[in-house]
């Protein structure tokens, strides 16, 4: 039994298993955390996974007996938070579902005819010693987001937002590698919430006043401690604050634009700027991502394959263009045989995902001479010095 603060507990999942959350890749797995809290009623915040429901079952029952429940709230609609929700309402057959407009009419296309109260209907809710009060964070994931907060507990239940994708048996912040920790919510971050930065500020600044010593997201570990380090990231991450740093993404057919992104790499290290290299081959977009995140600068290569761009190319900068990186320089480099055109495609849609794109002529014929080499060289040498100039 885990509890967070007297009278609210854990009773999520964990999910060591999965390594690919709708397109992204979990290295570390992930948690689905559901809450407890009992006062003289009882409210269950968020549900799991449905292939998780007898876990969340097994920890309520370890509380109380799940008909005893008088409220399910319903932060967000999306079933990694709903998908247990009509089993356990079906088990507690006296509780009031509580969701945002938008919630009732998503938890309503998933599920059916509910019987849901909204937000707006029941603003706040007062179990005796607890009172919960819900504010709507639209898109900060989806449009029916919103957050609970446990005014007595200084309590945030903040659903999606200061989440990690991070599997562990520990469940607070204090008890994890710091740097894996800041790791998995900058890569959460960058591939869930980065094109949504604007609904996250206005969150974050909805919040703002708010006096909170307990975040406890519906993914990895509660933040029970130094809450100034998720909170200043956030709003670094929300203002597209970049670091002197260049991240290369490319791929190859017979290593000519290898050639190119090492030697382009080669420069921007001259320069002492960090710099990381991604075949997108063998490395995955979400991965790319996350680096990108704080990056100055991002150069992208394809070598031309049937007079277009190379396919893993492109279904990194289509992800990559959904994602819309803020406050990027680029480049796009690249080699073929006879005849051009990956180059000219990668910089349109590194345009159309917001980049500032560079004039670049780092595209060479069949293989690069090392006349091409020096010039990827240099070309990486500019962009460190453009990096350090910010
Ligand atoms: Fe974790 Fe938007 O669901």
């Amino acid at each position: 039994m885990i509890q967070l603060k007297k009278g609210v507990y854990w009773v999520g999942a964990v999910d060591w298993d999965i390594k690919n959350f709708h397109g992204y890749v979990t290295h570390r797995g992930t948690t689905y955390n559901s809450y407890l809290l009992v006062a003289d009623k009882i409210a269950l915040v968020d549900t799991v996974k449905a292939h998780f429901f007898e876990t969340m079952l097994r920890h309520i029952k370890e509380i109380v007996d799940p008909s005893e429940i008088d409220y399910i709230i319903s932060n967000h609609g999306e079933p990694d938070h709903s998908g247990s929700l009509t089993k356990i309402a079906g088990m507690a057959p006296n509780a009031k579902i509580i969701a945002s407009e938008r919630g009732k009419n998503i938890l309503t296309k998933y599920y059916g005819d509910l019987d849901i109260t909204t937000i707006k209907e029941q603003p706040t809710l007062d179990l005796g010693g607890k009172t919960l009060t819900f504010v709507p964070i639209p898109m900060a994931h989806w449009p029916d987001s919103m957050v609970s907060y446990v005014a007595e507990d200084k309590l945030l239940l903040s659903n999606d937002a200061f989440g990690q994708h991070l599997a562990s048996a520990a469940r607070f912040n204090d008890e994890v590698d710091q740097d894996v920790l800041m790791h998995e919510a900058a890569t959460y971050y960058a591939n869930i919430l980065m094109p949504l930065c604007r609904s996250v500020d206005r969150a974050i600044k909805a919040l703002e006043g708010v006096e909170i010593d307990m975040i406890a997201p519906s993914h990895g570990v509660i933040w029970r401690k130094n809450l100034g380090i998720i909170l200043e990231a956030y709003k670094k991450w929300v203002a597209g604050e970049t670091t002197e740093k260049v991240v290369i993404a490319y791929d190859t057919m017979w290593e000519s634009t290898k050639k190119l992104a090492y030697a382009l790499a080669e420069g921007v290290g001259s320069e002492g700027v960090p710099v990381k290299v991604y075949n997108l081959t063998v490395s995955h977009r979400s991965d790319v991502i996350a680096d990108i995140l704080e990056a100055k600068a991002v150069l992208i290569g394809s070598p031309t394959l049937n007079n277009h761009v190379f396919p893993t190319v492109a279904g990194f900068l289509a992800y990559m263009r959904g994602l819309k990186p803020m406050n990027k320089i680029g480049a796009a480099f690249g080699s073929y045989g006879w005849a051009g055109g990956a180059k000219k495609f990668v910089e349109e849609q590194m345009k159309l995902a917001g980049i500032d794109v560079l004039e670049s002529d780092i595209d060479v014929s069949y293989k690069p001479t090392e006349d091409e080499w020096q010039k990827a060289f240099n070309y990486g040498k500019m962009i460190a010095q453009k990096v350090k100039e910010g």
